[in-house]
């Protein structure tokens, strides 16, 4: 899928920038051409000498530099590629991006492409959640621009969180995912996965035992369909998918909102088990043992029905709204009653009494409920079940 693709890199300054030699490796490897660029502050962490050396051309640094003026000017040299890649990143070239800079020779040349740009952010954790940054990556991503990563773990400067760069791996099947051709080219489905962790306390949360294998799958199923997949996940047990953009929550507040900033999309799946209560008497501090045998006292309040509310929407309801439903008894008939009383599309309905090893399983055996009738599916791998649905979601867009 890469083969014979021209890729421009655009290597931002950041520690990050040295994992871009090992990417353009990949790159070429697998049959693409990658024109670099790097930016002034990128030559003080990769030289050009070795990012011409695994490109197998010279990287352009400059603006206005006479002689790449005569041979392409900055205006070609930005259409003259398939897609423009930006890796790493960095906080000040994503705010350059959203606030339309064009004061250096890769600014410019992101503001005259007319390519899909994808961006590989890469900084300081405090950076990375800064409101600033988080602003301007909601521009880039409303602006149609596409990011993967940053993934969480410990950085160059000794802090540990959300700002490391995607791996090359991870930033070459996002690659792939761009020119990825297929039913859902072009649509952009969003899918929410997991479970929701609500707390009691700091250190204790009401939880359950989704693992988030049916919602990894489905985004993986979506994007192998050619989408564009937000991927909006609680605390769940299988990783996240390559090549989709993950949105990490924690309470279903905090994935209500996400869904919300991801919006407008094609077609939304529901696939995480969301808890249908929070307490709303958290303590701030840990709850301790009283010595006098006294128990602590928990009240709740109902979350909100991140479901029923998109599917409700009066104004940029997504096209396809499904939803999932667990049920241990009366399955058919528990779904249609949901389908009917939350507003969606279809409900995937699955038994997930303990005796059917579902919850947490590999396997999974669904019920299709639409409009117009139950469609019960054989026992089939996640993978598979998720397969054979975001076909489903395709034709139902195709149709559309
Ligand atoms: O009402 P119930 O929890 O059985 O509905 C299950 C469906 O609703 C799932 O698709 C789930 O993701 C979604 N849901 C939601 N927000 C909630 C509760 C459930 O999106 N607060």
């Amino acid at each position: 899928m890469i083969s014979g693709k021209r890729i421009l890199l655009i290597i931002g300054g950041g520690i990050a920038a040295y994992k871009c030699l090992e990417l353009i490796r990949r790159l070429r490897d697998q049959g693409a051409a990658v024109t670099p660029v790097l930016t002034q502050a990128a030559q003080e962490f990769v030289t050009p000498l070795s990012v011409a050396a695994l490109a197998g051309q010279k990287p352009y640094t400059h603006l206005f530099d006479l002689t790449d003026e005569a041979e392409m000017g900055h205006i070609e040299l930005s259409r003259a590629s398939d897609l423009v890649v930006v890796a790493p990143a960095t906080a000040n070239l994503m705010a350059k991006m959203a606030g339309g800079h064009a004061d250096d020779l890769a600014s410019t040349l992101l503001m005259a492409t007319d390519k899909p740009v994808l961006i590989a952010p890469a900084m300081n954790v405090r950076m990375w959640e800064h409101p600033a940054t988080q602003r301007n990556l909601a521009q880039l991503l409303g602006d149609g621009i596409r990011s993967v990563g940053p993934n969480e773990g410990s950085m160059a400067c000794g802090e540990f969180g959300l700002g490391r760069m995607a791996e090359p791996d991870e930033i070459v099947s996002a690659i792939a995912a761009q020119f990825a051709e297929g039913p859902l080219a072009g649509r952009h489905v969003l899918i929410t996965s997991g479970p929701t962790h609500e707390p009691i306390d700091p250190v204790r949360y009401i939880a359950n035992r989704s693992s988030g294998a049916q919602g990894a799958a489905l985004a993986a199923a979506c994007r192998d369909l050619g989408a564009r997949v937000s991927f909006v996940t609680g605390p769940a047990s299988v990783p996240p998918p390559h090549g989709v953009d993950v949105i990490k929550v924690e309470t279903a507040a905090q994935m209500a909102k996400a869904v919300t900033e991801a919006l407008p999309a094609d077609a939304a799946i529901f696939a995480a088990a969301v808890a249908d209560w929070r307490v709303d008497n958290a303590a701030n501090q840990k709850i301790k043992k009283s010595g006098d045998g006294a128990l602590p006292r928990l009240s709740f309040a109902e979350n909100p029905d991140i479901l029923a509310s998109v599917a409700q929407m009066k104004k940029g309801r997504p096209t396809l709204v499904v939803g999932f439903a667990a049920e241990t008894e009366n399955l058919v008939d528990h779904a249609q009653a949901k389908l009917a009383r939350k507003g969606c599309d279809w409900i995937v309905a699955n038994d997930v009494s303990p005796e059917t090893g579902i919850m947490g399983g590999a396997y999974n055996a669904v019920t299709l409920i639409t409009r117009t009738g139950a469609d019960p599916w054989p026992r089939l791998s996640k993978s598979e079940t998720a397969a054979r649905l975001a076909l489903r979601v395709a034709e139902a867009l195709g149709q559309a």
